[in-house]
C-alpha cells in the first residue's frame, strides 16, 4: 500500500524504514500535520498514517475522500482527533495501536511523580554550579502515601503495580471495575472518594466528553489542600486555567504534566528560536513546582517497536482484506 505519514519525525522514519521491510509497504513520509491545508498532499496515495495532534476531522476527512484515501492507520492509542462518524459516513476505514508497552507511559508517569517530590531537576542544576545546599529539597516518603488513579486501563493498572513496590496505598476509580483491582490491593472508591484521600492524583483515563476537563475548579476543591497532580493522558482533561488559580492558592503543590490542551501548537517541535505566543502555558512555565514534559511518555525503544509492527501489520491486513482486528468503531 502506499501510505502517506504525516508530522513525521527522524525517528519515526528510521523506525518504520527498518520495520517495513517485512511488509513492503511505499511510505512517504511528511513533516507537516495533517490539517485541511496538508490534507490534498494524500494525493496519489492509498491510506495516511497519523499521531496524537493530527487532525481528522470532517473537513478534512471529505478531502481525504476525495483523494481516494480509504484507512486511517493511527500510530497511537488515542482517537479523539479523528471524527469516526464522519469517517464511517466516508467509507474510510480507522485503525490504531491499542496496546503497546504501557509501561512506557506508567513508568514516566513515576518519573514525574519522583522528580518533583525530591526535586532532582533542581539538584541537578545546583550540583553543576557548586551549590549543595539543600534548602527547598526536601520531599516525602512515597511509602505509605495515597495515591489516586483515574482510569484502571492497562497504563493505570501497571502504575498501580509500581506504586504498590513502593509501600503506597492505591485508591481507584475507573467507569468499569477491572478484575485485577483486587489482586493488585487496588481500593476500588467512587470519584470523590479518590479526591478526598489522595496526596497524588494520576490521570489514566482517555478525553471522551465524559472526561473532558474531569479536572476542574469544582473537582479540585474536593482535593486535599498540597495535592500533586499528574497527567500522562491527554492535556483536556484537566482545565489549565483552573489548576493554574489552585497553583496559586496552594491546593496544587505539585503539577506534572507530559499533556496540555493546546499542546498541537507546541509540542514536537524545536521552538527554542521563537516567542511562544500561548500566555496560559508560559504562566505554567513560571511556577517552580510544574514540571513539563511535551508529550513522551511513549518514547521508548520498545513502545516504538511494538507501535510500528502494529501499524505496518493493520495497514496490511487492510490491504489483504482480513479483518481489522484494531479498527475503531463510531
Ligand atoms: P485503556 O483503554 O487500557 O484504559 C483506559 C481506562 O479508562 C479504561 O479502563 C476505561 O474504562 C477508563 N475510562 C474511560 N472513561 C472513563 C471515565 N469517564 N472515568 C474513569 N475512567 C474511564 O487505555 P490505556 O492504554 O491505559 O491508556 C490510557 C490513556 O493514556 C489513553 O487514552 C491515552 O490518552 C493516554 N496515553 C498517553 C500516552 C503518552 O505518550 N503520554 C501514550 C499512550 C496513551
Amino acid at each position: 500500500m502506499k501510505v502517506a505519514f504525516f508530522s513525521t519525525r527522524k525517528y519515526d522514519s528510521q523506525y518504520f524504514s527498518q520495520y517495513n521491510a517485512a511488509y513492503n509497504h511505499e511510505l512517504n513520509f511528511l513533516e507537516v500535520p495533517l490539517n485541511s491545508h496538508t490534507a490534498p498532499l494524500a494525493k496519489g496515495h492509498d491510506a495516511v498514517c497519523i499521531f496524537v495532534n493530527d487532525q481528522a476531522n470532517e473537513e478534512v476527512l471529505q478531502e481525504l475522500a476525495r483523494q481516494e484515501i480509504k484507512l486511517i492507520a493511527l500510530r497511537c492509542a488515542g482517537f479523539n482527533n479523528v471524527d469516526l462518524k464522519a469517517a464511517a459516513a466516508l467509507g474510510i476505514k480507522v485503525v490504531r495501536v491499542p496496546a503497546y508497552s504501557p509501561y512506557s507511559v506508567a513508568e514516566h508517569t513515576l518519573a514525574l511523580i519522583l522528580t518533583l517530590n525530591r526535586k532532582t531537576h533542581r539538584a541537578y542544576n545546583r550540583v553543576k554550579e557548586g551549590n549543595f545546599a539543600l534548602n527547598g529539597l526536601m520531599g516525602f516518603d512515597l511509602h505509605g502515601r495515597t495515591i489516586g488513579l483515574i482510569g484502571l486501563g492497562k497504563i493505570g493498572l501497571v502504575t498501580a503495580g509500581i506504586l504498590k513496590g513502593f509501600g503506597c496505598k492505591v485508591v481507584g476509580y475507573d467507569i468499569a471495575r477491572p478484575a485485577e483491582a483486587d489482586s493488585l490491593g487496588i481500593d476500588f472508591v467512587d470519584l470523590d472518594t479518590l479526591y478526598a484521600q489522595s496526596d497524588i492524583i494520576s490521570l489514566h483515563c482517555p478525553l471522551t466528553p465524559d472526561t473532558y476537563h474531569i479536572i476542574n475548579s469544582k473537582s479540585l476543591a474536593k482535593m486535599k489542600k498540597g495535592v500533586m497532580l499528574i497527567n500522562t493522558s491527554r492535556g483536556a482533561l484537566i482545565d489549565t486555567k483552573a489548576v493554574i488559580s489552585a497553583l496559586k492558592s496552594e491546593k496544587v503543590s505539585y503539577l506534572g504534566l507530559d499533556v496540555y490542551e493546546e499542546e498541537a501548537a507546541l509540542f514536537f517541535e524545536d521552538k527554542s528560536e521563537n516567542v511562544i505566543q500561548d500566555d496560559i502555558f508560559m504562566r505554567l512555565l513560571s511556577f517552580n513546582n510544574v514540571l513539563i514534559t511535551g508529550h513522551q511518555a511513549f518514547f521508548t525503544s520498545d513502545a516504538m517497536q511494538g507501535i510500528v509492527s502494529v501499524t505496518l501489520q493493520n495497514i496490511s491486513d487492510f490491504e489483504e482484506g482480513k479483518a481489522l482486528k484494531n479498527q475503531v468503531l463510531p
